[in-house]
This record gives structure tokens, C-alpha cells and sequence, in this order.
């Protein structure tokens, strides 16, 4: 089992400059709508055909430090036989693993989710470091209706289980990145969309502190504050920047190394200019990085679509938004260098 100071260097690792997280780990019913969206079935094969092309992809350890694998991944192989934790391992990165169990109905607040799978979580967690996982994740989901919801009960019980997770693991030796997640759905204001990603935060951080989470050897994954979708009022990047870090300096504490955004539906080149205008702001008290799923794999599955004459296509395309994004974790991208 991992020292405090092996958790710390993991976490560290996982936000180096330059470098951030792929996540690949969409559920059996996630990966089948992404697959579905490019007319390709989704089977146990064509989920691994899949997954390969990502992963194998030459020099994506030059941007790319971790990548958060769903539970069907890490047990399987790429093409010529090497385990995924292998292939990654050996091109520098690091292997991650989803474990919560998905967002079900709240009791009581039947609108609202609570994420679940804290039961035999410390035995699946022993499993997972075992197959190579060095850390970890779980995704709460908090949804913005009206002045209503989110409920303070919501907020309340989906904080407590993030902290029950991110202690279980680190007593595990593995990094859980702690991700509470303000959807953009919707059409409330960014301003709502502040008051909510604040008042998440802090409830988060009040419960790691009380469960003794080690605020050093976790990273934070959430939302950047953004208007609602729906809402007839977007802002620009700038202020999307402005008052995501505003929100993030008054809830998170500096002992955190890094914060990792989701790219929540927004689109590959938003969610690069939108962290490049963060960076610009810096210094800041913790690594400013991303932890995409759809901003990173939108363009590599619309290339690929199933086709193993289309994998060089598929890693092109993967390779491009990986260092594009790369260079927005220090500020250096911009919206010419999608034309490259
Ligand atoms: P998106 O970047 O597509 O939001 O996915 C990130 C993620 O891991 C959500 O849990």
C-alpha cells in the first residue's frame, strides 16, 4: 500500500506541466451512444477496437499523464496483445479506473441523483490496485433547475459520499480525483451557475476535511462556470475564465496540486480556449489542467467510425486535441493552431 508521500507524488504526476487526463472510462451505456452517434454497434470487441486506437496512439504520453479506464477496459488488451495497463504504463502514462457506480434517483428529491457505489468499494478498489490502477475516480451529479434545485440535502449527501470514496481510496494507496459536476443543461445564468459551482465546493471541501482526506494527494475535477446551455446569455472565454477561477480561489484549498476540468458537452475548441484563458491568469495556487472526455475523443471517433483503415485517421485527431490542449495548460494555445 502507498506511503502519503507516494499518493502526493502520483497526484503531482498526474498535473505536470505540460500534461493532463484522458478520460476514457464511459460506461457500457455511455460508450454505446458514442459508438451508435458513428453507426458503429457496440460490442465487447468493437468497445476494445475502440479504446485501442485511443490509447495506442504514438507520443500521446508527451500531453497526456493519466487516463481514467472503466472496468471492462482495464481487463483488456490491445491488438497485439499487450494489456491496456501495460501499453500505457510503458508510454509513460499513468492507468486510472471509474468506480462509482452511476447517478440514481434521490430518495425523497426524486429530480435529484445521488452517485452510489460506495458498498464493497474498498475490495474493488484492492482489485483495481492489483490491475495496475493508481488512481481514481467517482462523478457526483448536481443539476440546476430553477431557484429550487439544487436542495442543500443534495449537495449534502452526494459531498459525503465523495469524501467516504476519496478516504477509502487514499487508505488504499490509490489518488481519487473528486469530481462534483454542475451540469450545463438548462437555462439558468452564469451568475446561478457561480452561486451553485461555490456552494458545491465548499460542501465538498467541509466533508474531505472532516472524513481527513489528504487535501495533497487528491486532485478536483469539476464544472467550469458557464451560463446554462439553454440560456439566452452566453458569456466569452474570458469570463468564463475569470469567474471559474474566481469561484474556484474562494472554496478550494491551496494544499490541493491540481484541478482537472470536465468538458461537460461543451465543444473541443471551447473547452481549449476557455482553460487557456484560466492559465493566462496564473499564476495560480494549483495546476489549471484537463480531465476531458468528449473535448478530447469528439473529433479522434468521428474519424474513426469502425473502420480499421481509419485508426492513423482516428490517432491524428486525438494526437491534435491532446496537444492543443497541452499547450492550453500554459497558456500558449490559440484558435489558428486548430487549422494545423
Ligand atoms: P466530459 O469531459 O465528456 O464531460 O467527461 C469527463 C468525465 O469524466 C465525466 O465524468
Amino acid at each position: 500500500m502507498g506511503t502519503a508521500q507516494d499518493l502526493q507524488g502520483v497526484a503531482r504526476a498526474l498535473v505536470a506541466p505540460g500534461k493532463g487526463i484522458l478520460a476514457a472510462d464511459e460506461s457500457t451505456g455511455s460508450i454505446q451512444k458514442r459508438l451508435e452517434s458513428v453507426g458503429v454497434e457496440s460490442t465487447e470487441e468493437t468497445r476494445r477496437a475502440y479504446r485501442d486506437m485511443l490509447l495506442t496512439t504514438k507520443g500521446a504520453g508527451e500531453f497526456i499523464s493519466g487516463v481514467i479506464l472503466f472496468d471492462e477496459t482495464i481487463r483488456q488488451s490491445a491488438s497485439d496483445g499487450t494489456s491496456f495497463v501495460k501499453a500505457l504504463e510503458a508510454a509513460g502514462i499513468i492507468p486510472g479506473i471509474k468506480v462509482d457506480t452511476g447517478a440514481k434517483p434521490l430518495s425523497k428529491s426524486p429530480k435529484e441523483t445521488v452517485t452510489e457505489g460506495l458498498d464493497g468499494l474498498r475490495d474493488r478498489l484492492i482489485e483495481y490496485r492489483k490491475l495496475g490502477a493508481k488512481f481514481a475516480k467517482w462523478r457526483a451529479v448536481i443539476d440546476i433547475a430553477g431557484s429550487e434545485l439544487p436542495t442543500r440535502y443534495c449537495l449534502n449527501v452526494n459531498a459525503h459520499a465523495l469524501a467516504r470514496y476519496a478516504a477509502l481510496c487514499q487508505d488504499e494507496g490509490i489518488v481519487p480525483i473528486v469530481e462534483p459536476e454542475v451540469l450545463m443543461d438548462g437555462d439558468h445564468t452564469v451568475d446561478r451557475c457561480f452561486e451553485v459551482t461555490c456552494d458545491t465546493l465548499t460542501t465538498v471541501f467541509n466533508e474531505l476535511y472532516d472524513q481527513r482526506v489528504d487535501l495533497e494527494g487528491m486532485l478536483l475535477k469539476p464544472n467550469m462556470v458557464v451560463a446554462g446551455k439553454k440560456s439566452s446569455t452566453q458569456v466569452d472565454h474570458r469570463t468564463v475564465a475569470q469567474m471559474t477561477v474566481s469561484a474556484l480561489r474562494r472554496t478550494v484549498p491551496g494544499a490541493v496540486p491540481g484541478v482537472v476540468f470536465l468538458s461537460g458537452g461543451m465543444s473541443d475548441e471551447d473547452a481549449s480556449a476557455r482553460l487557456n484563458e484560466m492559465n493566462k491568469l496564473g499564476p495560480h495556487p494549483w495546476e489549471l489542467s484537463f480531465s476531458y472526455g468528449r473535448a478530447l475523443q469528439a473529433p479522434a471517433l468521428k474519424a474513426w467510425k469502425g473502420d480499421p483503415a481509419n485508426v492513423e485517421a482516428g490517432q491524428r485527431a486525438f494526437y491534435h486535441r491532446a496537444k492543443m490542449n497541452s499547450l492550453a495548460r500554459s497558456g500558449k494555445y490559440s484558435d489558428d493552431m486548430e487549422a494545423a
